[in-house]
């Protein structure tokens, strides 16, 4: 009878007991940042590496996967040595490899997790599987300076509001690792309506940051739409974007028509009157931008905020967290912080948008509750949070 080739390549490491404190070496690969940090006893930061793929991705207006997958190969190297530099004794100073499996592009996940393995295997330490996600929760808890206070742990039952570039999910959590989805978005995720807003706009990618600049240029705007979807959790961004869309389109043909009036000493129609162009979003007024940017991040933060803040009362949460890119976002960390009724955390801003820091700490207390996933654990582009 064969043996399956898993079988074959796969080695017995046994499972060391390992020392207090122990540091984690962690790669985040599943999208366009190629990161490595360690973490010392799950939440002290000793070393974060980003080598951050925007300017490559910037000129396409989005991410490209195969770029990225090919770009994280490239990184991979300095951007490990360059994290282990920040140990007195190197390798040695590593006590067990941990690696994003999903959700995220598989190609850029696949880089990350193999080179992962590989080191763990090489150096006989523990290998951790981390949801990106989790990931993202876990920041909130990282002491980002060695020399401060730990944040305080965290007051289960609490209440996590996952905003990134592909998630939007409120989550009850009742304990490290517990996680009930509450509500999800059912199109577009909160960063993916403010890349695509910020796209409409003129306004580059991405987008998050750019509609928060543009919006702090007004103080006030009209209205656009909410969408509350009444008695659920769900979110809906794709209608808000597309009434962002149609209000764009009405100025761009005022400004056609505009164009196309006949000159001075020139009758309408006339042999060489062409019909101008549509003008480019780049050529939209820019006190309109702001105006339109206002307005849409308003309409946002009001959904997520009253959502997040309902649900933390129904489920006796206390405390509500922020976690993903959109995290950063300042006008929604305020206002959560205005209207909620428990109090509310978030991480740094350099922890809210991805790094490997977060999955360090994710995956310290993983081990700690013994879910340690076997050798042969794949991507899974779409991992759930569970
Ligand atoms: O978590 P993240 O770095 O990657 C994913 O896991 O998707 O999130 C990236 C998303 C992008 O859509 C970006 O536009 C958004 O986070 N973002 C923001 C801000 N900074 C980043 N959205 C709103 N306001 C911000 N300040
Ligand atoms: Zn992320």
């Amino acid at each position: 009878m064969s043996t399956p080739v898993e079988q074959l390549l796969i080695p017995e490491v046994a499972t060391p007991h390992l020392p207090e404190g122990y540091t984690i070496l962690a790669l985040e690969t599943s999208c366009d940042e190629t990161a490595a940090a360690l973490v010392r006893d799950g939440r002290t930061l000793v070393a974060n590496v980003v080598a951050s793929q925007l300017d490559t991705h910037r000129r396409y207006g989005g991410v490209v996967p195969e770029v990225a997958s090919r770009q994280h190969i490239l990184s991979l190297t300095p951007v490990l040595e360059e994290t282990l530099a920040r140990l007195p004794h190197g390798w040695a100073d590593v006590h067990a490899v941990a690696a994003t499996y999903g959700p995220g592009l598989s190609g850029a996940l696949l880089t990350g997790l193999n080179a992962a393995k590989a080191i763990a295997w090489q150096r006989g330490v523990p290998f951790i599987g981390v949801n990106h996600l989790e990931g993202h929760i876990y920041a909130n808890w990282i002491n980002p300076d060695s020399d401060a206070a730990l944040p305080a742990e965290p007051c289960f039952p609490l209440l996590a509001l996952v905003i990134s570039g592909g998630h939007t999910l409120l989550v009850l959590m009742r304990g490290h690792g517990e996680y009930q989805v509450l509500g999800q978005t059912r199109d577009d995720a909160v960063g993916e309506a403010f890349d695509k807003v910020a796209r409409i706009l003129g306004l580059g990618y991405p987008g998050g940051p750019a509609i928060q600049q543009a919006a702090a240029k007004v103080q006030t705007s009209t209205a656009l739409p909410r969408s509350w979807l009444r008695d659920t959790y769900d979110f809906s961004f794709s209608g808000l974007k597309t009434a962002v869309l149609h209000k764009v389109q009405e100025v761009q043909k005022q400004q056609q028509r505009l164009d196309a009036r006949p000159r001075r000493g020139r009758r309408s129609g006339e042999v060489g009157d062409v019909e101008p162009a549509p003008p480019a979003p780049e050529q939209l007024p820019e006190q309109y931008v702001a105006q339109m940017a206002h307005a849409f991040q308003e309409s946002v933060v009001d959904v997520l905020v009253a959502k997040a803040v309902d649900a933390a009362h129904r489920y006796g949460a206390h405390e509500i967290l922020l976690a993903g890119g959109v995290a950063a976002n300042t006008r929604l960390r305020s206002e959560l912080e205005r209207r909620a009724r428990v109090s509310v955390r978030y991480p740094p801003i350099w922890l809210c948008t991805d790094n490997a820091a977060m999955i360090a700490a994710a995956a310290y207390y993983r081990f700690d509750a013994g879910r340690q996933p076997d050798w042969s654990l794949d991507v899974r582009p779409n991992l759930p949070l569970r």
